[in-house]
């Protein structure tokens, strides 16, 4: 749903994987039949046969097995992720209630900003379990923070690995005790002064690419929600950072938060309690009352 930026960059990571077929759905008349006519067109020289179809109805939508809603405004330089609220809250609400019409069975995955709170939008409107409506954003998030990582210690983010939790916002947590390099810990490597440089520009990367292209960032939000199509459609069992609804885990009861989840066919079948010590607990809690205050704007 949105043949935006996000979006088409997540049609054609899930149609290069060639396992699906793809449709684009978007209200401005042409744009997602252009855009699923580039991607077919790139498929004999990327190597696949995924067929991309573009539509600004639902119908050729029905029976789909994952729905990934990124329709929605995008934040200009200046504005927070929660700017965009009431504007999307409509958006996602409406995109949400006419795709799931024709895809009951579906996994929902949410990407529209504010994404906590669009989270909350689409499980009201949609009404399914919550194992089947949840968010992209802790893997963006956490692969912003494994990059700076890298460059830092000079290793392949391939060998970083992170976990960023707790809203997608300003007061998202680095969980830093869980950041190693090659199994080695980030806190043995790099000075604590410079890990707060590294976590303060994660917490604020998203506006880092605002403020340099005048609009929200999409090949890694791309990657990161194909990444988790991936997970649902082979059924991967992937331990990934996602936007769950949480009731209790983590001392949070009724709020979608970023959390590690295990992600397959059955969509979020696990939420994976790590150890945090006092001061994450602290700003996860404080994260999770910066999201609460946005959800108390929705009127879904
Ligand atoms: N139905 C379908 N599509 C819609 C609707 C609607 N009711 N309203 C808007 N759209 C489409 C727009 O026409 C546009 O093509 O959503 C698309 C959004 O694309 P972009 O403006 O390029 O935004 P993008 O960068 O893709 O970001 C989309 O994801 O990461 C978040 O913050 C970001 O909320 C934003 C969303």
């Amino acid at each position: 749903m949105g043949a935006g930026l996000v979006g088409r960059t997540v049609a054609q990571e899930v149609a290069r994987r060639d396992y699906a077929d793809v449709v684009i759905v978007d209200i401005v008349e042409n744009l997602p039949q252009g855009i699923a006519l580039d991607i077919n067109e790139a498929g004999p020289v990327l190597g696949y046969e995924a067929n991309v179809t573009g539509s600004n109805g639902y119908e050729e939508t029905a029976g789909s097995d994952v729905v990934v809603i990124t329709a929605g405004v995008p934040r200009k330089p200046g504005m927070s992720r929660d700017d965009l609220v009431t504007t999307n809250e409509k958006i996602v609400g409406s995109v949400t209630e006419q795709a799931v019409a024709q895809s009951l069975e579906a996994t929902l995955i949410v990407v529209s900003n504010p994404l906590d709170a669009m989270c909350h939008v689409a499980k009201n409107v949609a009404g399914f379990p919550k194992q089947r409506v949840f968010g992209q954003a802790g893997i963006l998030d956490t692969a912003r923070f494994r990059t700076f990582i890298a460059w830092e210690t000079g290793a392949s983010g391939k060998d970083v690995q992170a976990l960023v939790l707790g809203g997608h916002g300003d007061q998202m947590v680095s969980v830093v005790s869980a950041a190693t390099i090659g199994g080695v810990p980030l806190t043995s490597l790099v000075g604590r002064d410079r890990i707060d440089e590294l976590v303060e520009r994660t917490a604020k990367g998203g506006g880092e690419v605002v403020e340099l292209l005048g609009t929200s960032a999409w090949y890694a939000p791309g990657a990161a929600t194909a990444q988790m199509v991936h997970a649902v459609m082979l059924d991967e069992k992937r331990v990934l950072p996602c936007t769950a609804y949480l009731e209790g885990e983590y001392g949070i009861d009724g709020l979608y938060m970023g959390v590690p989840v295990k992600l397959g066919a059955g969509g979020i079948e696990e939420i994976v309690e790590l150890e945090l010590t006092d001061d994450e607990q602290t700003m996860l809690n404080e994260s999770a009352d910066a999201v609460r205050e946005v959800v108390g704007v929705l009127t879904t």
